[in-house]
């Protein structure tokens, strides 16, 4: 089931989310959801809190659900290590019509759980690290735009509060 994505200012997206402690019936739904939406979308991420629930996980998948093997359920994910940097443009789905060029690692190892709770490692290298930082940051109630400094950030952010102002947003 698609679930409504929320948008940048939403108190929900901005607070950090708790572990997961219970791997039941209502877990599997939220993924399962989660999934759907970010298909839906389309985008190649989704977070717990993009959905509004305060939960450490995360949907990614690059192919957008041309490969079956593609899809990776993060649960309670830690980096273990983050190495090198790269710079590419970058958007979000809770900032509909907005991206920007962002610094992220280069490489990563992840640890966390798979949606059954069983541990699961993780390696990225290019637009799968990328997408493993914007996640986490997601889970830290952090979005792309907290990344950005002085103007770049507040042209964005002013463009975002006149569309809220109109009811556009
Ligand atoms: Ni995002």
């Amino acid at each position: 089931m698609v679930r409504p994505i929320l948008k940048y200012g939403t108190r929900a997206l901005h607070t950090p989310a708790a572990p997961v402690v219970d791997f039941d019936e209502r877990l599997q739904r939220l993924i399962e959801d989660m999934v759907d939406t970010m298909y839906a979308a389309p985008g190649i991420g989704l977070a717990a809190t993009q959905v509004g629930v305060p939960l450490r996980v995360f949907v990614v998948d690059l192919s957008v659900g041309r490969d079956p093997s593609g899809l990776i359920v993060m649960v309670n994910p830690e980096f273990v290590s983050r190495e090198g940097t790269q710079l590419q443009e970058e958007g979000c789905l809770s900032l509909p019509g907005f991206n920007a060029t962002v610094l992220r690692p280069a490489r990563s190892l992840l640890r966390g759980l798979n949606r059954y709770g069983k541990p699961q490692e993780r390696e990225a290298s290019g637009l799968l690290a990328r997408a493993f930082q914007h996640e986490m940051d997601h889970l830290d109630g952090r979005l792309f735009v907290d990344r950005l400094r002085g103007i770049k950030r507040d042209v964005i952010v002013r463009r975002i509060q006149k569309l809220q102002r109109t009811g556009e947003w």
